[in-house]
């Protein structure tokens, strides 16, 4: 059968009514995949974060955030003790950045704005110098054809904010409306596409509930707070963006994961839903106007009682589309004694499936799992992929990297996003973290995410063959 003929037949057969799904997803994965299976209008490209890559950290004005404070005075929390000081000096790179990630035929980039260089104290004076920085990124991008995807919070909160409590502070709704606003105003003419948040569901639990992460909180009360002011803080940056972006495509971004019940014992597949309840649908829920899933995660009890009159009406928002973030699965069993889930996961490696260097299971199948499961919201809007990708050890052999897991990774991923897109889930596009390797939080520099090598002595920048591979895929 050719290819076309192939194609042909998988469209003919729509919803894969025919093909059992093993099937057709092993065909999807062996078939070399193309652009244009996915449609011209669909959206590629790649993404990075403010912290991960700027470096700069306290030039022109920048205040502190939460990353910087966290990384100078708690170093013990990184693995590495490292910091985001310099990172990949893309506040002095952008430009040659920009141009590399023109050259890969990337049409899209989604970066994030670090709070703390337009607002240093988070609140109140403007720092003019910082919302000069992203001017000149957004206009290069303009100018390479690479059109920016803005995320206004990639968990960088001023420290200053974080002295009054942080996202704990009900006044958190307050600050981010006036940072939202400020950035909104500045860049609306030319930046369409807008996400609110990166992955509520990482910055609230890993910086307030187990302190893993900046600011690095171990404190229920809180966290029952910070969630119910992020909640409140996705309707009210939303409502700013939609007010001042004309022909604005805003969206916000969820951090996801296909879970599995470790076996059928009742205990266990209620462990599941309330696994699934924790990390798919605390956020989603509330702003899908749905309310939290207390049912099935009785803990949301205590956040509840932090709805104040009027709440309930702001915590939804009709966004133009959801961002999903996928990496890996979760297989879970019931576990009585951890606070507030009650769940556990069973370890990766005991999975049987491949790990990437972050110790997750390779599972291309979740990715498509999640589409179907978000797709079945009543009203939910289009999806965009806006993170997937795999670290792995990669090095630099006579100036190629030759990182073929991730390229397997990125393919099999994509063709699990096709087979839902085949069967009529309305997702748009596909955004692969990341550009570059870059600053992975509480791991150091060393899981390496990027299509393109970064020497962090020399910050001489390689494109890996995963890299060389996509610009290829983008060019056809
Ligand atoms: C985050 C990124 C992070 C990546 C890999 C996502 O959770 O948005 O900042 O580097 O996953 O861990």
């Amino acid at each position: 059968m050719t290819r076309e003929q192939y194609l042909r037949l998988i469209a003919a057969l729509g919803a894969g009514s025919l093909l059992p799904q093993n099937v057709l997803a092993e065909l999807l994965t062996v078939t070399e995949l193309r652009r244009s299976d996915f449609g011209t209008n669909f959206i590629w490209g790649t993404a990075t974060a403010a912290y991960q890559i700027e470096g700069g950290w306290n030039e022109d004005g920048k205040g502190e955030s939460i990353w910087d404070h966290f990384t100078h005075y708690k170093k013990q929390k990184i693995k590495t003790r490292e910091n985001g000081d310099v990172a990949c000096d893309f506040y002095h790179r952008y430009e040659s950045d920009i141009e590399l990630m023109r050259q890969m035929n990337i049409p899209a980039s989604r970066f994030s704005i670090a709070w703390s260089r337009i607002l240093p104290q988070g609140t109140g004076a403007v720092n003019q110098r910082g919302i000069d920085f992203y001017h000149r990124v957004i206009d290069k991008c303009l100018k390479e054809n690479v059109t920016p995807w803005v995320t206004c919070y990639h968990w960088d909160l001023p420290q200053a904010l974080e002295e009054k409590g942080g996202w704990s502070n009900r006044d958190s709704i307050k600050w981010f409306e006036e940072y939202v606003n400020i950035i909104s105003n500045a860049y609306g003419d030319k930046v369409k596409n807008w996400m609110v948040f990166n992955e509520p569901m990482a910055f609230v639990p890993l910086g307030y509930l187990i302190g893993v992460h900046a600011p690095g909180k171990v404190n229920f009360e809180k966290f029952y707070k910070a969630v119910h002011n992020v909640v409140m803080c996705h309707g009210a940056g939303g409502r700013v963006l939609r007010s001042n972006v004309k022909g604005g495509n805003i969206g916000t971004t969820f951090s996801c994961s296909h879970i599995d019940a470790k076996n059928d014992k009742p205990a266990n597949l209620k462990a599941a839903k309330r696994a699934d309840a924790f990390i798919n649908r605390l956020f989603f829920d509330p702003i899908m106007g749905l309310g939290y899933p207390t049912q099935d995660l009785p803990a949301c009890k205590q956040i509840e009682k932090h709805i104040q009159p009027g709440d309930e009406e702001k915590m939804k928002f009709d966004f133009d589309f959801i961002g999903l973030q996928n990496y890996s699965r979760m297989m879970v069993y019931n576990l009585g004694l951890i606070p507030i889930i009650h769940f556990a996961n069973v370890p990766a490696k005991k999975l049987g499936n491949d790990m990437t260097d972050m110790g997750w299971e390779v599972y291309p199948e979740g990715i498509y799992q999640l589409i179907k499961k978000y797709s079945a919201y009543k009203d939910v809007p289009p999806l965009v992929i806006t993170e997937n990708g795999a670290a792995f050890p990669d090095v630099v052999n006579n100036g190629e990297v030759n990182d073929t897991k991730r390229l397997q990774f990125i393919k099999d991923y994509l063709a699990q996003v096709l087979r839902a897109k085949n069967e009529g889930a309305d997702v748009r596009g596909y955004f692969i973290w990341s550009f570059m390797d870059n600053f992975e939080w509480a791991e150091g520099y060393r899981p390496r995410f990027g299509l393109v090598h970064n020497d962090f002595t020399t910050q001489k920048r390689t494109v890996k063959a995963s890299g060389k591979w996509f610009s290829e895929f983008l060019k056809a």
